[in-house]
């Protein structure tokens, strides 16, 4: 009966407390919660109304070698501008959208509790990013583990080479699922679907409603909503005093 209860709990918990659409994950510079940031700066400005980032980060997210995580874009020669653009735009995307709440996971890592998984992304934006760095280099399809940090900052790894970017991403999906470790998952939606997350939008952030188009579908969802949760807390409490 106590496994049971504990249960309903953990459920409820789970149902009153987390607004899945409007949430921050649990991470290394994300707010507690989302709210308006009037003074985002430049590519992070359209999660002004609503973000998870603060200016700070914002500004940050634009700089080289950043004192958000010392990454170095650089690490086989520079990295062009055409290709730079979209990972400060990735950055804006994963520090301020409120909106990531039904991928939001565990995370394993001594840098943040929470990450995410498998966010479909538009389409256009995989793509545009991908044929943008067409024509730079790297030394890794996942970037965010095995390099040589003994330097402060990402140097790529003793006996990896800097290889065309075609070469180490063949495809732009695979570019998109690999260089983040599945944070985000290829899809074949466009912008206009409702069905996939957009990194590059302008006006209202067209996000909210895929999320609460993937919650509502998501296997399991709303099976419990929280009156259900309140009767059945209700009658196992009233079990334990029989
Ligand atoms: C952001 O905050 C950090 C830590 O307080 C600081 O070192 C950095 O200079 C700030 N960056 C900007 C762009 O204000
Ligand atoms: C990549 O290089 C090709 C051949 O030099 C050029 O035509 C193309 O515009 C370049 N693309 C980018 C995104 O720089
Ligand atoms: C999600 O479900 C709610 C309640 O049934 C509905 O009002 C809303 O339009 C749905 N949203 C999407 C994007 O499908």
């Amino acid at each position: 009966m106590k496994v049971v209860l504990a249960l309903l709990l953990t459920l409820s918990s789970d149902v009153l407390s987390l607004d899945k659409l409007n949430m921050c994950m649990d991470a290394k510079h994300h707010k507690v919660e989302p709210g308006p940031e009037g003074q985002l700066y430049s590519q992070c400005s359209p999660w002004r109304e609503n973000a998870c980032c603060t200016a700070n980060t914002s500004e940050e997210a634009h700089n080289d070698n950043s004192y958000l995580y010392k990454f170095n874009w650089n690490h086989c020669g520079a990295m062009s501008d055409a290709c730079k653009k979209h990972f400060i735009q990735d950055t804006c995307f994963y520090e301020c959208s409120p909106h990531l709440g039904p991928w939001i996971q565990e995370a394993d890592q001594s840098w943040r509790k929470e990450r995410i998984i498998d966010v479909p992304l538009c389409k256009e934006d995989c793509e545009s990013w991908w044929s943008d760095c067409k024509n730079d280099t790297t030394c890794k399809t996942d970037w965010h583990k095995g390099w040589d940090w003994s330097s402060g900052t990402n140097k790529c790894p003793e006996g990896s080479k800097c290889s065309k970017w075609t070469d180490v991403f063949p495809t732009p999906k695979s570019m998109c699922e690999q260089i983040w470790s599945q944070s985000y998952v290829y899809t074949t939606y466009t912008k206009s679907s409702g069905r996939c997350m957009q990194l590059w939008f302008t006006g209202a952030n067209p996000n909210r409603k895929v999320a609460e188009y993937y919650l509502n579908n998501s296997k399991g969802s709303q099976s419990f909503s929280p009156t259900m949760l309140l009767f059945l807390t209700v009658m196992v409490l009233t079990g334990i005093n029989n």
